[in-house]
């Protein structure tokens, strides 16, 4: 169970974030999450909780932690854009596929996810060792299905190359698979590892 630590005035904690994929992405947004290391629950195709109800049905269900059931705290949802979302990023595709301007613009924002990705947007989930993070990073990297969808950093270990931040291990992946904004500009994931004295970590 997570814990909740809204114990006084002015206390808040991140709780869960929503994400949205295209049409048709639903398996390859699960084989991501899972390959992340995270549990999925598709109330469409798996067993589920009776406290779920109907209302699930749109949404990949993605537990961080292993073992925790919590709908409401530490956990994400992904489901399909809504129709007027994929309006808009249809349209604004056509565009940008007739306008090498835009093109070139959308390239160099692309690229600058791999070249700083500290820097770009993201999302980050805590790992509780430097190992985990690698294993998930091979995993992604070795999905022959989700190849061509993602970016790969390398991993940054304190003290190593790259790394901007003693404190942490991090590694970055770029997909374009989902969301929390517009699919358009793809969604970056930092993996971290805590290392200073509030890690709570094994390593
Ligand atoms: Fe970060």
């Amino acid at each position: 169970m997570t814990t909740r630590p809204l114990d006084g005035p002015g206390v808040h904690l991140l709780n869960h974030v929503e994400f949205v994929y295209a049409p048709g992405d639903r398996a390859l947004v699960r084989a991501f999450l899972e390959a992340l290391g995270l549990r999925v629950l598709d109330p469409q195709t798996d067993p589920t909780p009776p406290e779920l109800g109907p209302a699930a049905g749109p949404y990949l269900i993605v537990y961080l932690a292993e073992g925790d059931d919590d709908l409401i705290d530490n956990v994400v949802y992904a489901s399909e854009a809504r129709p007027e979302q994929w309006a808009l990023e249809s349209a604004l595709r056509e565009r940008i596929a007739a306008e090498p301007e835009l093109q070139s613009l959308c390239a160099t924002h692309q690229a600058a996810y791999a070249e700083r990705p500290q820097a770009m947007t993201h999302v980050g989930l805590a790992y509780p060792s430097t190992t985990e993070v690698k294993a998930a990073m091979a995993r992604l990297a070795e999905h022959e299905a989700l190849g061509e969808r993602l970016t790969l950093s390398d991993v940054y270990e304190p003290g190593g190359p790259g790394s901007v931040d003693d404190r942490v291990t991090q590694a970055f992946v770029h997909t374009d698979l989902l969301s929390v904004g517009l699919l358009l500009g793809g969604q970056q994931f930092e993996l971290q590892v805590r290392h200073d004295d509030r890690r709570g970590s094994r390593a």
